[in-house]
């Protein structure tokens, strides 16, 4: 293992005020991807994530149900784990903002810059969203001066407040923004941080009364008030690594919505003030809709999307979200899109290709990976080179996190070996008694049976659980890493394959079983008696 710093990765910490949706489940599955993609490459690494439990939100929704908010988030807390087991993801850590171990580096930094007075106290009048949690300008007001649909009930309220100079940092941070144009990616998104920080930025209100938010951490300089929850939410990713040498995160992930201004803007500035590096990169995924409509926990459609991954297996779901999904722009989840990619990328042309290898193996060589000769003649040459070209397009994609051309690139080799065998057509082969055709259908299995250890390797971030099942339909078990496991080799070369394989078996989705069901009924129905012409009952 090598001694560098872990390749510290962290998502957005879920609101525990819901079930998690779509979302929290993409956002997940896109920084495991990372996660393992580094992994494979050879890096440590840390993968945190974890549940946002304070603010009113939380405190309203607990309230609601007739729980305290600690009990809230401690069911809702389980929902969020399981989530994590259901998509096979990789963490290393999960961390909860009602977590001694947390509210203590909060308190601290508060403490610390209370101290050096970058946190100060002052009145302040204005008019603030429940729903948003924050003060809104009369500004944003609408022509007729209503507010706007998002804040819901805005009220004047004066109050004694505690204020982090964020203004101080404004031309600090637009110079880092200008020095550092990948810090955020898609490089696009930065326009959007630079154009926000055109106009004058506010110092930032970090306090709330206990009058009106009493979940939430304390502030240590004043009981009397607790913390604006994005001002602790953000600490998570250093609190959740104190002591471990891990600080700076390498990637945040997060979505488009949470870039401006907390994560570009508060983040940056506090941990600028706190005297902390800041992390290396924000990732910013864009946003799953539904037929244009919108996929949150308000909307409650959620829930039956995620059942998908059990109904086409975790793997094939994770499949979908990350071929489907080009990072940084938004995307729509399409039901019927996600059982074409899975009968026709997966089962027809990754399970096939593999059935048609164990079928002609298990018939003609008793199932061994032939020993051929590895230069066979030109098709043979023409898909090695294929996966010459292929492996490191692969991965120099993945690893700028272009995961959909990734995966159209591999595709490519796929589809190319299943053209490779229609070509070949070992099964004539394996008629023939002329040595020569015997010499090409061997060489044939063992080509086949290479080239789908190597599309093995290569969906091993994405399908995890596939890839250990398609090696061991190889004899062979998954590698840890890409290096020495990437590139053409004879390691197949007399292994016993499977009997065979399913893959991805059929699925029939709800709506195909009602409709079945439903044809059913109607062709099995008694036919009603005819009626002698022109009698009416
Ligand atoms: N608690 C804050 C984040 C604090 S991070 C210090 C929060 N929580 S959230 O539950 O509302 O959202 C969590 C993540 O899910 C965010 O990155 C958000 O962008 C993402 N998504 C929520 N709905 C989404 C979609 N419909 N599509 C894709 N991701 C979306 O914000």
């Amino acid at each position: 293992m090598s001694s560098a710093k872990p390749f510290y990765i962290t998502t957005a910490i879920d609101y525990a005020n819901g079930k998690p949706h779509l979302g929290h489940a993409y956002e997940k599955v896109l920084t495991d991807t990372i996660a393992r993609f580094r992994r494979m490459s050879g890096e440590p690494v840390h993968f945190l994530t974890g549940l946002d439990e304070h603010g009113q939100k939380v405190q309203q929704t607990a309230e609601k149900l007739g729980l305290t908010p600690q009990e809230n988030c401690d069911r809702v807390a389980v929902d969020f784990r399981q989530l994590l087991v259901d998509l096979d993801i990789s963490n290393d850590d999960f961390i909860r903002t009602t977590e001694p171990r947390h509210k203590a580096v909060v308190q601290k930094y508060l403490q610390q810059l209370f101290d050096a007075g970058l946190i100060y106290r002052a009145d302040y009048t204005g008019f603030y969203s429940v729903r948003q949690e924050q003060f809104v300008l009369e500004k944003e007001k609408l022509e007729n001066g209503a507010w706007p649909e998002i804040y819901g009930e805005v009220t004047q309220v004066t109050e004694s407040a505690y204020f982090f100079r964020l203004k101080n940092y404004k031309d600090w941070l637009i110079g880092h923004l200008e020095a550092n144009p990948e810090w955020i990616y898609p490089a696009f998104r930065r326009n959007q941080v630079l154009e926000f920080l055109k106009e004058d930025i506010n110092d930032l209100c970090i306090s709330r009364p206990k009058a009106r938010l009493s979940w939430g951490i304390e502030l240590p300089f004043d009981r009397e008030f607790v913390t604006y929850v994005w001002f602790d939410a953000l600490v998570n990713y250093v609190s959740a690594v104190e002591g471990k040498g891990l600080w700076p995160a390498d990637a945040h992930v997060i979505g488009k919505d949470i870039l401006v201004p907390p994560h570009a803007v508060y983040w940056p500035c506090m941990l600028k003030a706190l005297g902390l590096e800041l992390p290396k990169k924000l990732v910013v995924h864009g946003w799953w809709g539904m037929g244009g409509a919108k996929i949150s926990k308000s909307t409650g459609g959620g829930g039956s999307i995620l059942d998908n991954a059990q109904l086409y297996g975790t793997d094939a779901f994770r499949y979908y979200l990350i071929r489907e999904m080009v990072v940084g722009n938004d995307a729509d989840f399409n039901p019927d899109q996600l059982a074409i990619r899975y009968r026709a990328d997966l089962g027809n042309t990754l399970g096939n290709l593999l059935n048609r290898l164990l079928s002609i193996a298990g018939k003609n060589t008793a199932g061994l990976v032939p020993a051929a000769a590895l230069a066979g003649d030109e098709k043979d040459a023409a898909l090695r080179a294929l996966w010459a070209a292929t492996a490191p397009a692969y991965l120099d994609t993945a690893m700028g996190y272009r995961f959909h051309e990734a995966l159209d690139t591999l595709w490519v080799f796929v589809r190319a070996m299943n053209a490779y065998i229609d070509e070949r057509a070992p099964w004539k082969l394996a008629k023939s008694t002329e040595p020569a055709d015997r010499e090409k259908l061997e060489a044939t299995l063992a080509h086949l049976a290479e080239g789908l250890r190597l599309v093995a390797v290569a969906i091993a971030p994405i399908m995890p659980t596939i890839a250990k099942r398609l090696h061991e339909c190889l004899g062979l078990e998954a590698p840890a890493t890409f290096a020495g496991n990437f590139e053409w080799s004879g390691v197949t070369a007399g292994k016993t394959l499977a009997a065979s394989a399913i893959l991805f078996p059929p699925v029939v989705t709800p709506e195909e079983a009602a409709a079945a069901e439903a044809a059913k009924a109607a062709a099995t129905a008694p036919k009603p008696a005819k009626q002698p012409k022109g009698e009416k009952k």
